[in-house]
């Protein structure tokens, strides 16, 4: 693989997205860097605090389905390499309103496809061999039983608008990589969590509600089973596969670290007592649990076998779950003025000054 790539991020703006352009800036300060970003609710500017646009960074705000918008981007910056993480990406808000996952995580990537394909099958050599990687989810696989693990031959079994949207857009990616040739990669990877997750998701959630002194919803009975990745790992897994896996082939990324969700709330717990001591009530965070009505059709158990990325790439995660749930802790104690402006919705005035309403 050439050295230097002009690399477009979708979905830079958003809690992995962000991780990856702050590693990426890290490790290859050499590639120039276009990071397409819708700013919805879940795109937050302040995410990228201290990267700085100018030769090797670009932030352009566009909807991966504005397939103007996106094919002059592919002509104008001569983008030989894509990171697709754009989507909507919250599963309850996929049940309650499934249109704009169709409309993105569907519509969206099979824009991205069609401008890569275009662009990339005009005349003229590119400056590196293109790599189209597509970012997906595990839940892809559907739900496991007490058993078993998904790995890459599992067969798809979506069972979320979410999850239906990302298995529709992975059998897109690999359509173009089977129809035109397109060096397509997908990763499918298990429930991450890190700095800056929008304080929608379990572990942020609970975090925040925690501190406040309010409930902490627990859906159904706590026993559905996640594999917990830290997103450092994940990046660095992406950043593998991008690298060096094999146009045409998914890889399966995962912590190897299934905890039930009632597991890791207690853990949230009893790690902001020791932190902060017991709230003014003098009970434990713990006695705020609250078991809630059940998830429609929440999907009992994910666990990844990542035997894959292991032994061909040689990536396995580094950091553990109890070191990562309390650097994670630790982020969002040192960041609440980021949890402040995302919980009153002071992030996105920010940028409406900047781009304008949408
Ligand atoms: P996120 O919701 O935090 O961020 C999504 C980002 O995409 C935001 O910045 C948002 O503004 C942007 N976006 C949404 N719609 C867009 C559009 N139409 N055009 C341009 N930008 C748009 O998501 P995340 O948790 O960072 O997930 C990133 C990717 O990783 C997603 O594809 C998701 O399916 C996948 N994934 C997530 C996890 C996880 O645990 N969070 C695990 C496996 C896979
Ligand atoms: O497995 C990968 C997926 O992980 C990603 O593809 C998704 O983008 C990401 O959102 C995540 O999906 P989950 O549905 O597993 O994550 P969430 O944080 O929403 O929920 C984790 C578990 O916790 C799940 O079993 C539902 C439960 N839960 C969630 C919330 C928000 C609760 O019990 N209470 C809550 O308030």
């Amino acid at each position: 693989m050439q050295k230097t790539r002009t690399v477009l991020v979708t979905g830079g703006c958003g809690f992995i997205g962000a991780n990856f352009v702050r590693l990426l800036r890290d490790r290859r300060p050499d590639w120039r860097l276009i990071n397409l970003d819708r700013l919805t609710y879940a795109g937050n500017l302040n995410n990228l605090d201290g990267i700085d646009e100018g030769a090797e960074y670009r932030f352009v705000r566009a909807d991966i389905g504005d397939a103007a918008a996106v094919e002059e981007l592919f002509a104008a910056e001569r983008i030989d390499t894509v990171v697709h993480f754009a989507a909507e990406s919250h599963v309850d808000r996929s049940i309650t309103g499934p249109a704009a996952f169709i409309t993105t995580n569907i519509v969206g990537t099979f824009t991205l496809l069609e401008a890569a394909r275009k662009s990339w099958s005009g005349e003229g050599p590119q400056a590196a061999a293109p790599r189209f990687l597509h970012i997906s989810t595990d839940e892809v696989y559907g739900s496991l039983g007490a058993e078993g693990y998904f790995s890459e031959t599992t067969a798809y079994d979506p069972r979320s608008p979410y999850s239906a949207s990302k298995a529709s857009s992975d059998h897109l990616v690999n359509a173009y990589f089977h129809t035109y040739g397109l060096p397509t990669l997908i990763t499918n990877c298990s429930n991450n969590y890190g700095p800056y997750q929008f304080p929608e998701k379990l572990i942020p959630l609970i975090l925040h509600n925690a501190m406040q002194g309010k409930s902490l919803p627990v859906y159904g009975d706590g026993r559905n089973i996640r594999d917990w990745l830290y997103v450092g790992d994940h990046c660095e897994a992406v950043l593998e596969v991008l690298e060096r896996g094999e146009p045409g082939r998914s890889y399966n990324i995962g912590g190897n670290n299934e905890k039930m969700n009632i597991e890791v709330v207690t853990l949230v717990c009893d790690i902001l007592d020791r932190r902060l001591g017991l709230p003014a009530t003098g009970m434990t965070r713990r006695s705020l649990i609250t078991f809630v009505k059940d998830r429609l059709g929440h999907d009992r158990r994910y666990a990844i076998d990542a035997t894959r990325i292991r032994e061909e790439l040689g990536w396995q995660p580094k950091v553990g779950f109890e070191q990562g749930i309390e650097m994670t802790v630790d982020w969002y104690l040192a960041n609440q003025d980021w949890v402040a402006a995302v919980v009153d919705g002071s992030y996105q005035e920010y940028y409406r000054t900047m781009y304008g309403a949408h």
